[in-house]
């Protein structure tokens, strides 16, 4: 069976033989996997910054964005059935029995460290043809979602990160109260940092949420991003002919700060204009090594105290965030199908998975295809 994987001690990426599974386990189902989306974490375990292969192991199958269609079942499994399609989480539990969050279900709060994430870290991805897993990290997705269900995992990020805003904003328990049919988030306004498919793919989960949304990335207007984001109604900003300062003055209070750029200089003067009540939300994780960055420490904390604020980081998503992403994918189905399949740029044969992993990132998603 054909993989992409990495060797980090040859430092070799490519497309590999790999053993193909079988089921072992009552509860365990086997897929084919239809297509794979690459994303900066693959890029980054491509220079050998990030990721590690599986112990007895010298090489890492690639590819955590999967999306396939169930051949197997073992005699346990209840819950999927030959021929549904499903996309698979990433992270899998440590085994320590005082680690609670992993006992409870919710690897993505991981105690230890010692999880494993498919394609990532010491457990083999979903850039093959076959792949074998227990029933309880497979997500069925409605047959309707097919076209574009390789982008589920990527939203996770941001129904990962809108969770965790709600939970802080409880604190607020008389926010947005007036007219809450309207979405939680209608009174309020959110700038997510960057137009790559986290940031957009946020967008829309922001947009859906009720907030009023802007989108704050470096391409100046118009470029084909910023055309995508304004159909679907949010307004995008060029950092290259706007400033934190004026961005903040053109919005208003910014509530929520949504990071999607994974690097630390813009990341932080942003934090600078974030708004009274705000909660900024990291997600990206910047590559090493970079340059020591500077900031304006004293602002930040004296604007965090006077102005209740938050920063909040968020990594991986359990189960009830792949649900949350599935149940809004539909809806930006609904709402902006366009704008959805535009995100997936390119969709390529297994044999162009180095120099999409390697070459110059194109596009906005690239996605491999198995079919
Ligand atoms: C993946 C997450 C993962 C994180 C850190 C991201 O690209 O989407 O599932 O937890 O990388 O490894």
């Amino acid at each position: 069976m054909k993989a992409v994987a990495v060797n980090p001690g040859k430092r070799t990426v490519g497309v590999i033989d790999h053993h193909a599974p079988k089921l072992s386990k009552s509860n365990e189902v086997k897929f084919r996997m239809i297509e794979v989306g690459i994303c900066g974490t693959d890029r980054e375990i491509c220079c050998f910054d990030y990721g590690a292969p599986p112990h007895g192991f010298e090489h890492l199958v690639l590819g955590h964005e999967g999306l396939g269609v169930v051949t197997e079942t073992g005699a346990g499994v209840t819950t999927l059935k030959k021929g549904d399609l499903v996309v698979p989480m990433v992270r899998r539990p440590c085994t320590s029995p005082q680690c609670q969050p992993c006992r409870a279900g919710r690897s993505d709060f991981c105690t230890t460290g010692n999880f494993t994430e498919r394609g990532i870290k010491e457990y083999h991805g979903f850039m093959t043809e076959e792949i074998v897993d227990e029933e309880q990290f497979l997500c069925r997705v409605p047959p309707e979602l097919r076209d574009v269900a390789v982008l589920m995992e990527p939203l996770t990020v941001a129904e990962k990160g809108l969770d965790q805003l709600w939970h802080i904003q409880q604190r607020l328990a008389w926010d947005c109260a007036v007219e809450p049919s309207k979405g939680r988030g209608h009174c309020h306004k959110a700038v997510v940092l960057g137009a790559g498919p986290i940031g957009i793919l946020g967008a829309m989960a922001f947009k859906v949420a009720g907030f009023e949304t802007f989108v704050y990335s470096r391409s100046k207007t118009p470029n084909p991003k910023s055309e995508l984001v304004e159909s679907f109604g949010v307004k995008y900003i060029s950092s290259e002919t706007t400033t934190p300062a004026e961005l903040a003055e053109m919005v208003g209070n910014i509530d929520v700060i949504y990071e999607a750029v994974g690097t630390a200089k813009i990341s932080f003067e942003l934090l600078q204009v974030l708004g009274q009540n705000g909660v900024f939300i990291f997600t990206g994780i910047p590559g090493f090594p970079k340059p020591h960055v500077m900031v304006d420490a004293e602002l930040i904390m004296r604007n965090m105290v006077l102005k209740n604020q938050v920063a909040v980081g968020t990594v991986n998503a359990g189960r009830v965030t792949f649900e949350a992403a599935i149940k809004d994918l539909g809806i930006f189905m609904q709402r902006w199908p366009d704008a959805v399949r535009a995100l997936i740029t390119g969709r390529h044969k297994l044999e162009h998975a180095r120099e999409l992993l390697l070459g110059k990132a194109t596009g906005i998603k690239n996605v491999l295809t198995f079919d």
